[in-house]
């Protein structure tokens, strides 16, 4: 297996990281070539995938590198408009290395089809219905996808909940249905119409809401890293002055101490997670406003919103760092089959399963979490966002070609990424 562990990758042309990615997942021609085409989608793939369709909207398609989980080499394929994103991820993703890698896992597959049941007398005795009932309700919900059942999946399991609302109290059952390498959501939306009308007559109630939950407890992956003090110290193009690796630790545990405590950073903390996780997702062709609602939800899951990764110390001074969120992704279904680039990204990613796509995701989601948290514990991000950015800016300040890169080395080294720097250099150069 090649290694993951990719030098200066972004200092390659075009050409030449293609044929590192195509070597790496032993991509075909044809991939290659809907890759080349920037993933081009035609019109009539499009006009398939949604409604009322007049174009494309395209993104960038990046490679996370040097991701290396549960001993595994991964490429990770980002579809993202935030350079930072797939720089800071790959960056951790090196540092990480150095102590093993990543190590993660997931839960089986298994999502929520809610059923809502009003007018029903007795709690105590319509669950108990329900549930004396429990075989012939899941052989029912089974009966609508004998595929998924086939391949190990179905529904599995009836909850039952009382729940109180503005309108009354009212009986909430939960189907849990393993949807394997699915995302789940045509499968379980079938199986609780199919059940829900029988399950009203069995409670003795009326069927209202019969629809799957996002909130995907049951479905979650979990990743952790540990690094040594040492090797995430160091200092930013002379922004500040070098920082020591126990100071580094201390330095991110105080910045994690603010998404502990208040909800604000929270929030961003939260969303530097989803900017990989989400581009992942992008790349992938999963719904990543299942993931988006999931995760957020499962932030304030049973206690007040608070952030999806923990960082702490371990005896020998290592930073530990861990993150735990649901994750219903599929590899069949959707978008995944239609888009030829999601197809040629999960090649690249390697992954066989849709637990192991979850896994990829979470370890992506943590090192993005990492990059960001080191670089608001030193400078704050606008530095990096801004070198990054530097080329953006020397061509919106009219620089062409070779000068792109010229302009965009020259404002990061003075310190002056503007435009009005740029042009200055700029003129400068052609003086
Ligand atoms: C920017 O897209 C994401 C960050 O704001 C996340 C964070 O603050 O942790 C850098």
């Amino acid at each position: 297996m090649p290694s993951s562990e990719l030098h200066k990758f972004y200092k390659k042309g075009l050409g030449e990281r293609l044929q590192i990615v195509k070597e790496f997942a032993g991509l075909g021609e044809e991939e290659i070539g809907k890759l080349k085409k920037y993933g081009a989608m035609d019109f009539e793939t499009a006009d398939r995938m949604s409604e009322n369709v007049i174009g494309t909207q395209q993104l960038p398609l990046g490679i996370a590198t040097n991701f290396l989980i549960n001993g595994k080499d991964c490429l990770i394929p980002m579809a993202v408009e935030e350079p930072s994103i797939i720089a800071a991820a790959s960056k951790i993703a090196g540092l990480v290395r150095k102590t093993g890698g990543f190590k993660a896992e997931a839960d089986n597959p298994v999502m929520i089809g809610q059923i809502q049941l009003l007018k029903v007398k007795s709690f105590e005795k319509a669950k108990k219905a329900i549930l004396g009932k429990k075989k012939q309700l899941l052989e029912k919900a089974n009966a609508f996808d004998p595929v998924l059942v086939k391949f190990g999946g179905g529904a599995k399991d009836i909850q039952v909940r009382e729940v109180k609302s503005k309108r009354g109290k009212m009986l909430v059952a939960h189907l849990l249905v393993d949807a394997r390498d699915a995302m789940g959501a045509n499968a379980v939306n079938g199986m609780v119409e199919a059940i829900a009308q029988d399950m009203a007559k069995i409670a003795s109630g009326e069927q209202r809401v019969f629809i799957i939950s996002n909130l995907a407890i049951h479905r979650k992956a979990r990743a952790r890293l540990v690094l040594k003090a040492e090797d995430i110290e160091g200092s930013f193009h002379g922004t500040c002055n070098f920082v020591k690796g126990n100071e580094m630790v201390e330095r991110i545990l105080d910045v994690y101490a603010l998404a502990e405590a208040d909800q604000f950073r929270a929030t961003t903390h939260n969303k530097g997670i989803m900017n990989a996780i989400d581009a992942v997702a992008v790349a992938t062709g999963q719904d990543w406003r299942a993931l988006e609602s999931g995760a957020h939800s499962f932030a304030a899951f049973k206690k007040g919103y608070g952030p999806l990764t923990k960082y702490s110390k371990d005896k020998q001074g290592n930073l530990v760092g861990e993150i735990e969120i649901p994750l219903a992704v599929g590899l069949v279904g959707g978008a995944v089959k239609t888009s030829p680039v999601a197809q040629a990204a999960i090649k690249i990613l390697g992954v066989k399963s849709a637990q192991e796509l979850a896994m990829a995701m979470a370890c992506a989601g943590l090192a993005e979490n990492l990059g960001s948290l080191r670089e608001i514990a030193i400078r704050g991000i606008r530095h990096g966002h801004m070198e990054l950015h530097a080329k953006n800016i020397a061509i919106a300040a009219g620089a062409q070609g070779k000068d792109i890169d010229k302009v965009a080395e020259r404002i990061i080294r003075e310190g002056k990424i503007t435009v009005d720097g740029a042009k200055e250099t700029l003129e400068r150069m052609h003086k």
